[in-house]
This record gives structure tokens, C-alpha cells and sequence, in this order.
């Protein structure tokens, strides 16, 4: 295949988003806009990508510096051609040229391929409207050939009543490309250099301009509000809903789930209302996700049970865990199998080998905790001395009795018992009941105090 270049066009000011961000730095799917469309545009492989960005400064290129892409600013922006113009420079001939939007994300790999497929010459990705007002009309001969693309503005009444619309994305040869961006005139009604005035120039050098259209319209869709955003954002959401109803997944309303990345699910699993994936995460057969629960960046193996309104980051679950309501998982926690984490839980930077358990109310941090422990409702490891992080190991078979401070660093010597209410600062050995506690006394006789009355002295 001849090899390709990228342009994508996001110079635009989004004026309508009222933002002081560059309209394609908004995201969609947890994404900035113009990703999307580098993250489609890297998979094709190309010679090169140009982006060619116009408002708020190196905000575009400096969001988007991971990528391979050479960024060019447009400025001031006289239109689609002039746009394209800027990124001319740095194209190659011998090549063909694709034309993408930073605002258009949702633009599928297998459409950009049927239009690599199409033939030489120019190929425009073009759709039909029942309501085509705003677009760009494509303009047939009696023979269905191509013969330009009208602005709307510029269109007569007659060409207004063409249903079939430019979408703004097309390739064309980088030679070809670059003789008619140089022939460009402003002398339409908007006084801007048209990208779209190169189809007119192909037809009357005989140069074969093919039409392919997108397997999805939601495909095309370019955001220029915050409400076309919204629109767009629950679009691709319920896209992203029926995948997962198509491979077997339950969720308990389609409509409300949020895929903020990749989520990739084993056989019955089931996803009550109101849970967001954000990043790679991964649900391993039968995994019940509760209503509200947010998962980020983490890995729950086979028939683990999340209750609802966890939260969890960065985060590995083996199999057969239960988790929440109303735990909260940080970066860094891998908990082995058969592993308890109930309410009001935190577990930071840990590990918690099989069937260990923490029930109620604890923070579990910077910890090794070996199998069958049992932890306490209350249990704190006071891993922070004010200016350092502290391990706090607790060996296997350790039974740690409620509201216990385990101050470290610290071990919990194995199959050691700790008396609820301690405050451990020293290694406990092996097997042995340890506690720290001042001793309960009583007061013979003591009398709580009485609410004095006004007056009385
Ligand atoms: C353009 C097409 C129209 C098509 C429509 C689809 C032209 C002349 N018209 O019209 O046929 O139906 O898109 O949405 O191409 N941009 C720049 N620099 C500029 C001007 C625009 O980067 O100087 C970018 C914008 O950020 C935007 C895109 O190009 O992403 C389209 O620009 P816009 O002004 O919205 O074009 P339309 O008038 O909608
Ligand atoms: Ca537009």
C-alpha cells in the first residue's frame, strides 16, 4: 500500500464551548478529543502525522507530546485549505494524504481503511442527511459522478436540496494534494481558502474522485458544544454498552455505565447501575460489580464480589474476594484469593495473601499481610512518621484484636494475637498474646455529674 500521511485540522477556536481550553483538549470517554483521533491515526501506521493546532498556545502539543507527531501552528486560520497548507512542508510525495479532525473523534479504524481501499485518486468519506443544513454538498453529474463540493453558504436553493453532505474527511495524493492546495482562491462568501474548492480541481483533470461512506454516522459527528459533547459522550457510551451486552455481559441499565478506556470482561459478569471504568481494567469470569463502584487501571480475577460504591485504583484482586460496600482500594494493593475488604476499608500499597481478612473501618497501609490474618474493626498501620513511609508486616495466621495501632515499622510475629486496643510499637513474637493497655479500674461509688439548676450556687 502507498505509504501514508496524516493531517488532522484542529485549529479551530470553539468559540461555542465558552472554555478557556482548547476545544479538542475536552474529553470524551475520559479522553481529550484530538487522542482519540491520534490514537486512530497511529494505528494506521502512517509516515507521518501533522497536527496542525491554532489557539490557547503549546497547550495542544504539550497534551498530546506522547505521540510521534510533528505539530504545526496555523495562525491566523483562513480556512480548511489554508490549514492543510501549513502541514504541506512536512509531507512527503509518493505518498497519499489523510485528512482527520481533532473535533471529529469517533472516527472508526475499518472506515479510514474501506477508504484506502477505495481506488486512486481522491476518496471523500461523505453521508446522507435527512437534515443536511450546515454541511457541505456533494455535487453529482446525471451519471453519479462527483463533480465539487458546494459550502452551504455558497450553495444555490437547488443545491441546498443535495442530502448527501461532505464530512471533511478525505485522502488524496500528497502530490496531487499539494498542486491544488497552491491553486486555492478565498473568493467565496466567507472569504476563506476551502479545503473542499480541491474536488472541482481533481474532476477537471480527470482525476477519479470516489465516495465511501462511514459504518456508523455517529462516526462523523464533530463536537463544537458542550451539549454536542454530551450528546456524543452518552452516543459512543451506549456503543460501548451494546459491546458488552453483545459478548455477555449483564449490566443492569445500558444506559448507565461509563467506559473511560478499555474494559475487558470474562464470561457472566454481571454490572449494576452508575459503575465508571476509567483506563485498562479487566473483570475475569463471574465478577459482580455494584451499583456506583468506580474501577481504575485494575485487575479482578474470577468470581470476586464488589459491593457497592468501592473504589478502586490501580489495584490486583485474586478470585473469590469480597470487596465494599464502600471499600476504597489505592494504587499499589494486590490482594491474593478468598480476601475480605469490607466497609469503609482503605488499603494502600499492600499485599494481603488468601482468605486474609479486614471487615470494618481500618487503613491498611505500606503493609505485608500474610494468609488468614484476621484484622480487627479499627486497625491502623501508622505508617507515616511525618517525614517517612514505614513497612508493617503482619506474618500469617495473626488475629489483631480491634482499634490496634500498629506502629511502624513493625512485624506481627505469625500466629500472634494482639489485644484489642493496642498500640504495638515493637515486633510481637510468634504464637504470643501481646497488648498494651492500662489497666480497668473501678470507682466505687462515683456519681456522674448533675445539670446545675439557675440560681443554685
Ligand atoms: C467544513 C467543510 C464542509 C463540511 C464540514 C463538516 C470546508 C470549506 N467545509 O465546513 O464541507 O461539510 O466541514 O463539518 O472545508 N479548521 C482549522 N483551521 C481553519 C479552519 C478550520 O483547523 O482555518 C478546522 C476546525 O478546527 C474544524 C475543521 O477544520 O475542526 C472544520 O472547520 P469548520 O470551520 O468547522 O468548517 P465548516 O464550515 O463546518
Ligand atoms: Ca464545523
Amino acid at each position: 500500500m502507498t505509504p501514508l500521511n496524516i493531517v488532522i485540522l484542529a485549529a479551530g477556536k470553539g468559540t461555542r464551548m465558552y472554555s478557556n481550553k482548547p476545544k479538542v483538549l475536552h474529553a470524551l470517554a475520559g479522553k481529550p478529543l484530538v487522542q482519540h483521533v491520534l490514537d486512530r491515526a497511529t494505528e494506521l501506521q502512517p509516515q507521518q502525522i501533522c497536527v496542525v493546532y491554532g489557539h490557547g498556545g503549546d497547550a495542544v502539543p504539550q497534551a498530546m507530546q506522547q505521540f510521534a507527531a510533528k505539530f504545526v501552528v496555523q495562525e491566523p486560520q483562513l480556512g480548511t485549505g489554508h490549514a492543510v497548507q501549513q502541514a504541506m512542508p512536512h509531507l512527503a510525495d509518493g505518498s497519499d494524504t489523510l485528512v482527520l479532525y481533532g473535533d471529529v473523534p469517533l472516527i472508526q479504524h475499518s472506515t479510514l481503511h474501506q477508504m484506502r481501499q477505495a481506488g486512486s485518486g481522491l476518496v471523500l468519506l461523505t453521508v446522507n442527511f435527512a437534515n443536511p443544513t450546515g454541511y457541505g454538498r456533494i455535487v453529482r453529474n446525471e451519471q453519479g459522478d462527483v463533480l465539487s463540493i458546494v459550502e452551504e453558504k455558497d450553495a444555490s436553493a437547488e443545491q441546498r436540496e443535495i442530502r448527501e453532505v461532505n464530512t471533511g474527511i478525505l485522502l488524496a495524493p500528497t502530490k496531487m494534494l499539494r498542486g491544488w492546495l497552491s491553486k486555492l482562491q478565498n473568493n467565496n462568501s466567507q472569504g476563506e481558502y476551502y479545503l473542499t474548492d480541491i474536488v472541482s480541481m481533481a474532476v477537471q483533470q480527470g482525476v477519479a474522485v470516489h465516495t465511501v461512506q462511514p459504518s456508523n454516522e455517529w462516526e462523523i459527528h464533530g463536537i463544537n458544544s458542550k451539549s454536542q459533547l454530551a450528546v456524543l459522550e452518552r452516543t459512543w457510551q451506549l456503543v460501548e454498552a451494546g459491546r458488552l451486552l453483545v459478548q455477555g455481559v449483564t449490566l443492569a441499565d445500558p444506559a448507565r455505565i461509563d467506559v473511560r478506556g478499555k474494559l475487558v470482561c470474562g464470561r457472566d459478569v454481571e454490572i449494576d447501575v452508575g459503575c465508571i471504568f476509567n483506563g485498562d481494567v479487566s473483570l475475569g469470569d463471574n465478577v459482580k460489580v455494584g451499583a456506583y463502584s468506580f474501577i481504575r487501571n485494575s485487575t479482578i480475577a474470577a468470581g470476586t464480589d464488589i459491593a457497592p460504591y468501592s473504589h478502586i485504583d490501580s489495584s490486583e484482586a485474586g478470585a473469590n474476594c469480597h470487596i465494599g460496600p464502600y471499600a476504597r482500594l489505592r494504587p499499589g494493593t494486590k490482594l491474593h484469593d478468598g480476601v475480605h475488604i469490607g466497609n469503609f476499608v482503605e488499603v494502600k500499597n499492600s499485599e494481603i495473601a488468601a482468605n486474609s481478612k479486614a471487615n470494618h473501618l481500618s487503613y491498611i497501609g505500606d503493609s505485608t499481610v500474610g494468609s488468614r490474618v484476621n484484622i480487627g474493626a479499627g486497625t491502623i498501620t501508622c505508617n507515616y512518621d511525618g517525614a517517612n513511609k514505614h513497612r508493617t508486616i503482619i506474618e500469617d495466621d495473626v488475629f489483631i484484636g480491634s482499634d490496634t495501632q500498629l506502629v511502624a515499622p513493625v512485624t506481627v510475629g505469625r500466629g500472634s494475637t494482639i489485644g484489642a486496643g493496642s498500640t504495638i510499637t515493637r515486633n510481637t513474637p510468634e504464637g504470643e498474646l501481646s497488648l498494651s493497655r492500662s489497666k480497668q479500674t473501678t470507682i466505687n461509688g462515683w456519681k456522674r455529674p448533675t445539670k446545675k439548676v439557675k440560681g443554685e450556687t
